[in-house]
């Protein structure tokens, strides 16, 4: 059997929209699109803000608004995903961490978000979710909280905790590290590397190359709605010579921390 769980090929999506005298365009923020994950896989997808890094998460999940449309294919274990069956897989094989907190349900109380996709016994149910808030260093008079009610950091926990459910195998973490302090950051990362370990397989959303290369298999770039290239994660380094895309390799070195690299890569000071 093949250990792929997530492939996606050719995707475009494009938007009806109207403009200005009601004007009807059609915008395509996303096109041809592939990339793919294997058990055990962190794929990271950096991208500078509004390559369409969430829409692809969003048509992963089946949240695009109803005026996009979508062309390509995307299969989750060699089967087609669509509208039929994507809804049961959704928190129970395939839990997505979205980028903003509003895709919580903001009337239920966090306990149960936590167990949506348990199919366990009542009882059974709240031992787990507890030993999970347990894991998470959630308290459990938080399980009564309502989203807002909640710090940012305290959502990413219970974000996480939603993750650990028996039965998940694909996670998409849609910039799960935004403005977190370095020991936030770095327990986010382990966490997901340890996602990854258990054979799971992981989508790691984000503009922190330098998160993605500490943890991730493969980085995909992109750019525009496009991937421009995907490479081991381990073909980030030195002056980026094993990148195949001049944009890729510049996209590198103008990370501050290579400023040297830079200017060696430029010929300069070699
Ligand atoms: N509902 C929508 N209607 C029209 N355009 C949209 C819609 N949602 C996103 N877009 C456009 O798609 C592009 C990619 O968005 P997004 O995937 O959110 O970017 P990223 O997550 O990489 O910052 C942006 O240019 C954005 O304006
Ligand atoms: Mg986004």
């Amino acid at each position: 059997m093949s250990d792929r769980l997530l492939c996606v090929r050719d995707l475009s999506i494009s938007f009806s929209q109207y403009g200005k005298g009601l004007k009807h365009f059609v915008s395509t923020p996303i096109k041809s699109l592939s990339v793919e994950i294997k058990k055990g896989e962190i794929l990271a997808i950096v991208g500078a803000s509004g390559s369409g890094k969430s829409l692809l998460a969003h048509a992963i999940m089946d949240i695009l608004p109803p005026n996009a449309m979508v062309k390509g294919e995307i299969s989750y274990k060699e089967k087609v995903l669509d509208k039929k069956n994507i809804g049961a897989l959704r928190g129970t094989e395939i839990a997505f961490i979205p980028q903003s907190v509003n895709y919580l349900d903001p009337f239920m109380k966090v306990k149960n978000q936590v167990g949506i996709g348990l199919h366990e016994t009542k009882e059974r149910n709240r031992q787990l979710q507890e030993a999970l808030f347990e894991k998470y260093g959630l308290k459990k008079t938080d399980g009564e909280l309502y989203p807002y009610q909640l710090s940012g950091g305290m959502l990413r926990r219970v974000l996480f905790a939603t993750c650990v459910k028996q039965g998940i195998q694909l996670i998409i973490a849609d910039e799960p590290t935004p403005g977190i302090h370095k020991e936030a950051l770095d327990m986010v990362l382990k966490q997901l590397r340890d996602f990854a370990d258990q054979g799971m397989g992981v989508m790691l959303i984000t503009h922190d190359i330098i998160s993605a290369v500490r943890i991730a298999d493969y980085i995909s770039v992109f750019k525009d709605g496009a991937n421009i290239e995907t490479a081991p994660a381990n073909f980030f380094e030195g002056k980026g010579e094993r990148l195949k895309e001049q944009y890729t390799r510049n996209l590198w070195l103008a990370l501050p921390q290579n400023e040297f690299l830079r200017g060696e890569a430029n010929g300069i000071g070699s």
